[in-house]
């Protein structure tokens, strides 16, 4: 059968400028129309990966004839680490690589290399740390590690076999994956986390398996509820599990008891094994969204920079690199653009009422800017 049309394209190259001009504050540091300072930059490095995850890359959209971005539409290492360098000044701290999948990005260890010599505005080393499906990390775990990168977070949605193999949709084995967070382990790469989505009547039948399974382990697993990102996975509010239900679940048989916060504007809410079996995190964007604080900006494969997960429209900072924009420019669009953001997509989601169409704009697709 034909792939489907999809307008995606059309998407990716909307390009409003980004707002200027703009004054920082005497420390350099920003704070958006609702108050949130910048924190958190997530950088996709490509729009490319071999799982074909449902909710995620469906088959039916990105198949054989599903045009990927071109190499030169790419932000260079050097483009990506310059624009993260003005970021860091403007208050960033930690900076995650995504994709799609990151590890597909050709030497993507010499952008780790590149980014781990930047220093927050207080001159400390950033937070470095990547997102991937694992497939690849037992082949780059040392070479990530050699060149800086502090941890990883390992994307897994079940740890049957069978279940995992449908879910990723290329029928990936569960062993390797967990070949790739031993490797990680044992490099040092932690703490490592595991980032489950819980699909109701897809996987949630896993989620005490997943639990007992990095019980005692050092790891911290997370689970996820679905989210209605991008407009290609058909979300529908009956296939969540609300956050509350997953912790029923997994106290019934090893009781839990809450953790505090470890950052300001964090995702996960975090909870102990009341055994000393180690930590979860809940993500409920959902049934509680935590745009209140949300200090997170997303960088897209071709430099265009998202304020929200949802939103339909990126800057263009690429047209200004490549149209020889100084530091001082870059640094004003960048600072323009986060000074006028008021998103709070997840908590305008959760006004709706249960069984209401989405709001009527196309949001960007997961794939090309990294959850
Ligand atoms: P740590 O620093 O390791 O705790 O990472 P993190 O939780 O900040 O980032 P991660 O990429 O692991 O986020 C986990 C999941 O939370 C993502 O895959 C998304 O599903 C969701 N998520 C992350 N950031 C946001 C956000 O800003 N908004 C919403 N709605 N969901 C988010
Ligand atoms: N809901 C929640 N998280 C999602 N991710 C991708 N799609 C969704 C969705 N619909 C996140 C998962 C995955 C990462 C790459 O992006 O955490 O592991
Ligand atoms: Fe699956 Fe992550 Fe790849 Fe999307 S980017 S298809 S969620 S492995
Ligand atoms: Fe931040 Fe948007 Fe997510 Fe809310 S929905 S937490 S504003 S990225």
């Amino acid at each position: 059968m034909a792939d489907k049309v999809f307008p995606i394209a059309d998407l990716r190259s909307a390009l409003p400028a980004p707002p200027a001009p703009f004054t920082a504050a005497p420390n350099g540091l920003l704070s958006d129309r609702l108050g949130r300072p910048l924190r958190d930059l997530r950088i996709s490095v490509t729009d490319r990966c071999n799982f074909r995850c449902g909710y995620c890359m469906p088959k039916e959209v990105f198949g054989r004839n599903y045009q990927f971005l071109p190499q030169q539409a790419l932000l260079s290492f050097e483009e990506t680490t310059r624009l993260a360098r003005l970021f860091a000044a403007h208050g960033v701290r930690k900076l995650r690589l995504t994709g799609g999948e990151p590890l597909l990005r050709k030497n993507v260890e010499t952008l780790v290399g590149m980014l781990a010599a930047l220093r927050t505005a207080d001159g400390e080393p950033m937070d470095l740390t990547l997102t991937t499906n694992a497939s690849l990390l037992s082949r780059k775990a040392q070479a990530l590690k050699d060149a800086g990168l502090q941890r990883v977070t390992v994307s897994l949605d079940a740890i049957d076999d069978a279940v995992f193999r449908r879910m990723n949709d290329v029928d990936f084995a569960v062993a390797d994956v967990l070949a790739g967070i031993e490797a990680a382990q044992r490099v040092g790469l932690g703490p490592i986390k595991v980032n489950m989505v819980v699909r109701r009547g897809t996987n949630d039948h896993e989620i005490l398996a997943m639990a007992r399974h990095f019980r005692g382990t050092g790891v911290v697993l997370r689970f996820i509820e679905y989210m209605d990102v991008g407009s290609t996975n058909g979300w529908r509010m009956d296939h969540v599990l609300p956050s509350a239900e997953v912790l029923a679940r997994i106290d019934a048989e090893h009781p839990l008891e809450p953790l505090a916060p470890s950052q300001p504007g964090e995702t996960a809410e975090r909870w102990r094994y009341r055994d000393g079996g180690g930590e979860i995190g809940l993500i409920s964007s959902v049934t509680q969204a935590f745009c209140g604080d949300c200090n997170r900006a997303r960088l897209s494969t071709e430099g265009k920079l998202f304020l929200c997960l949802f939103a339909s429209r990126g800057h263009d900072l690429r047209a200004l690199l490549r149209g020889g924009a100084t530091d001082e420019a870059l640094s004003a669009a960048i600072g323009g653009a986060w000074g006028a953001r008021d998103d709070r997509y997840s908590e305008l989601r959760a006004q709706l009422p249960a069984d209401a169409a989405e709001p009527g704009f196309r949001k960007v697709e997961m794939h090309y800017i990294g959850g």
